[in-house]
């Protein structure tokens, strides 16, 4: 079970390909919250949500773990500033796995270092400093339509439009120099994109962390004006290269996958559903449909492990200090809270921000208003690019992801006219 429940973590890290692929492998009963119904929670899902938002999973080895799929008690326990604990080290000791497997970064960290590391990265996350990178996604966007107007055939969607975005769009927010960048991408996407093969996968994973930690390097010896810069500049001395290089990753790991599998899977949505495809190329209530994709899609499936730092009551639920939480984010967002038919994808739903598609409480996405900005630049300009594209495949034959923190496909074929 310790390699089981640390895939489920690690799965993140990874993009699933690797020593996590065996995932796929394990009993249903432990990773039915990382299953869909096509786009959908499975609907055990919406079972446990009116019954038991607060339910024990049965992980043997006298492990204690709780799968929360209730939209408030979600919030309780993220929203909680002192009762669970994000740090790696107490949740290795707990499931009994070696600290040599911590990814680093602000997800598996604690106050005070969480808030200390935080507050380094948060002036570069503010839409006045994103603000410089709005022009640049909008010409990657282009680039890429472009690219996919002069193939013949069917394109994959995920692999030359979804992937490639928000690959190049963290170039431009770390400073990943202009020659350098389409060998980072190449490193980048072959490390999340599941078509590429477990091999091609790996290998993409060491030569990345290489380059990152070449590039921290770089940027201690000429500071750059993207984040890798602008923290060496303000917190050169308080900040390590090791540090630095969680930082780069960590911005790699949390903002690729997620934002590519938005993407994808929006595009997806918007092609079967044509008053939505509309309102779009028109422009109109884009940033609320961003968010009722958000809610609806909410790609990162479980948060964090939380590990409980002294007993505590939720509801009928009595969770003892040392066990491990699990919060399911696509559980919490179909709760009737959004309405009483929240498995509906709705154009004409009032923006919502207080969906869990980013998380809650300390450790709420950084790079949320980073993600919108992609969004809403990249779903009109497909839909208006290309406003007769529907999928290649019959539905069925779609290669969604069986059990992936981030949700997703593997490839999208698709005919653009
Ligand atoms: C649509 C795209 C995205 C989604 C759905 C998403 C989702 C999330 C969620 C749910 C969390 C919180 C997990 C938890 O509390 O356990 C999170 C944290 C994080 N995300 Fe995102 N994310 C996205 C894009 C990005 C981008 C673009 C970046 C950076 C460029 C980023 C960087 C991070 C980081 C560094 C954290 C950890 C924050 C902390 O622990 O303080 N994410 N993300």
């Amino acid at each position: 079970m310790r390699s089981q429940v640390l895939g489920l973590v690690a799965r993140r890290f990874t993009g699933g390909n690797g020593p996590y692929a065996g995932l796929s492998m394990l009993p249903d009963k432990i990773l039915w919250p990382l299953h869909r119904d096509g786009l959908d929670p499975v609907p055990q899902m919406g079972r446990w949500r009116a019954d038991k938002p607060v339910t024990r999973l049965p992980v043997p080895f006298g492990i204690r773990a709780w799968l929360v799929t209730g939209y408030e008690p979600v919030r309780t326990v993220l929203g909680s500033v002192d009762g669970y604990s994000n740090d790696f080290a107490k949740f290795a000791a707990r499931i009994g796995i070696g600290m040599e497997q911590n990814p680093g970064g602000l997800g598996f960290a604690d106050p005070p270092d969480h808030t200390r590391l935080r507050k380094m990265l948060t002036p570069e996350f503010t839409m006045r400093r994103l603000g410089r990178l709005q022009p640049r996604i909008e010409a990657i966007v282009a680039g890429r339509l472009d690219a996919l107007a002069a193939a013949d055939g069917p394109v994959d969607l995920w692999h030359d439009f979804a992937l490639p975005i928000p690959a190049l769009t963290i170039c431009e927010l770390l400073g990943v120099p202009y020659a350098d960048r389409e060998y980072f991408q190449e490193l980048s996407t072959t490390r999340f994109d599941l078509g590429a093969g477990g091999n091609a996968a790996l290998g993409a994973i060491s030569d990345s962390l290489d380059y990152i930690g070449g590039l921290v390097e770089q940027q201690r010896r000429e500071p750059g004006e993207g984040l890798l810069g602008a923290l060496i500049k303000a917190h050169g001395d308080d900040i390590d290269d090791r540090e630095l290089a969680g930082v780069a990753d960590g911005v790699l790991t949390g903002g690729l996958e997620t934002s590519a599998s938005m993407i994808a899977l929006g595009a997806l949505v918007l092609m079967t559903n044509p008053v939505m495809a509309e309102k779009m190329r028109a422009g109109v209530d884009v940033d609320a449909m961003v968010e009722e994709l958000l809610r609806y899609l909410t790609v990162v499936q479980v948060a964090f492990p939380r590990v409980a730092v002294r007993d505590v009551r939720i509801g009928d639920a009595e969770i003892r200090a040392g066990d491990v939480v699990m919060c399911s984010l696509s559980g919490a967002d179909r709760d009737v809270k959004f309405g009483p038919d929240p498995h509906l994808i709705d154009p004409d739903r009032a923006a919502n921000r207080s969906h869990m598609a980013f998380g809650y409480g300390i450790h709420r996405c950084i790079g949320a208003e980073l993600a919108r900005m992609e969004l809403r630049v990249a779903y009109p300009a497909l839909v208006r690019r290309f406003p007769a594209m529907s999928p290649a495949v019959p539905p069925a034959e779609l290669r969604f992801r069986r059990a992936s923190i981030v949700f997703g496909l593997d490839e999208l074929p698709v005919n653009l006219a």
